[in-house]
């Protein structure tokens, strides 16, 4: 049976960039049933920047909560948090040993989050996508949701995976494909369609978080940027249907707009410029926020709901670590077998 593993790190507000680009997916992968799927929240890799314990704490409940309201389903998957599975962090050690210091070096995500600073960072944040390989290896997961930005952490697990393969002669690890969706993989920033929309940004106003309230999001995206032409037309797509890069590259807020746009309605980019084209932005930033209410603000309800009940949170978490634990025991000990360790 395929297996499909993703994970969200708990470190501050969720935004519709990660309900759009992630979360929504996860639960369209569990309703087709054909694999166990395990979210997973990864409050390891959250430490790789020092975080206050009991915002943590905090963190690690809502987003187990935005889980649960976006419609994962505990009784059709597992989820559960990073640190209660200790196989986790054992695999991670033995990975550590397959991955080579080159690999590591090329990771930009590591480039961009240590900066300057390269030097008084965490070896944890380093060393990150070394864990996130064993997330994903400690189930041999076969498919891996992620948004774009992941792609090179993915490949680096596969090339752990491939090089534990090959040193051991033995064709234990099956091969990891990432399953990068359409649309809104890549939302943006509200203020600079340049850049991610994050939950580190200090601008509340560059995202739409999950619970922001009706009038909060009206407010957001009435301010939202965007530039003084009209809404494009389909010209604006290439052959295959995609935006043409010199749009994205002269109008980024635009095309954010109109990806986000799309989304949520759940439509072609095609269908949402004959929609909009030739109109002002005013008429774009209507209809988002219209729907953003009617999606977005039943959601941050049921999340807020779900927090009122902390046991009911922690036993689906109890329980989902249980789950896989029994999982990656079977296959700990198998890589143990393997490696020589008696
Ligand atoms: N690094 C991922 C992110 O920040 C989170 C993550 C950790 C993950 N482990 C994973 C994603 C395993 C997919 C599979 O988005």
């Amino acid at each position: 049976m395929d297996k499909i593993f993703s994970g969200v790190q708990p470190t501050g507000n969720l935004h519709i960039g990660n309900y759009l680009g992630a979360i929504k997916n996860f639960v369209e992968l569990q309703n087709n049933g054909k694999a166990r799927c395990f979210y997973c929240v990864v409050d390891l890799h959250a430490i790789t920047v020092w975080q206050d314990p009991i915002n943590l704490k905090k963190e690690i409940m809502e987003t187990a909560a935005v889980f649960l309201a976006a419609g994962i389903d505990p009784k059709k998957s597992i989820i559960f948090n990073q640190s209660k599975v200790l196989f986790h962090s054992e695999l991670a050690w033995i990975l550590n040993c397959i991955c080579r210091i080159g690999w590591l070096n090329r990771m930009t995500q590591f480039k961009e989050k240590a900066g300057k600073n390269r030097e008084k960072v965490s070896v944890g944040l380093y060393n990150y996508p070394v864990l996130m390989a064993a997330d994903i290896l400690a189930y041999k997961s076969n498919y891996v949701p992620v948004g774009e930005d992941q792609k090179q952490h993915l490949e680096l697990a596969r090339d752990i995976a491939q090089k534990f393969n090959y040193d051991y002669s033995v064709n234990f690890f099956p091969e990891i494909k990432p399953l990068i969706f359409g649309k809104a993989t890549r939302v943006m920033s509200l203020r600079n369609g340049n850049s991610k929309m994050s939950k580190s940004d200090i601008s509340d106003y560059s995202r739409i978080n999950l619970t922001d309230s009706a009038d909060l999001i009206y407010n957001k995206i009435k301010k939202a940027k965007t530039d003084s032409n009209e809404i494009m037309g389909i010209e604006a797509l290439d052959e295959n249907g995609n935006i043409k890069s010199e749009i994205l590259y002269s109008r980024p807020e635009a095309v954010n707009l109109l990806n986000i746009y799309s989304a949520l309605a759940d439509i072609e980019i095609k269908e949402t410029l004959q929609n909009f084209q030739g109109k002002e932005f005013r008429y774009l930033k209507d209809s988002i926020s219209e729907i953003l209410v009617e999606v977005i603000v039943p959601l941050g309800n049921k999340i807020k709901d779900m927090l009122e009940d902390k046991t009911y949170i922690l036993d689906i978490l109890n329980d989902g670590a249980e789950k896989a634990r029994g999982d990656a025991e079977k296959n700990l000990k198998e890589i143990k077998e393997i490696i020589g360790f008696i």
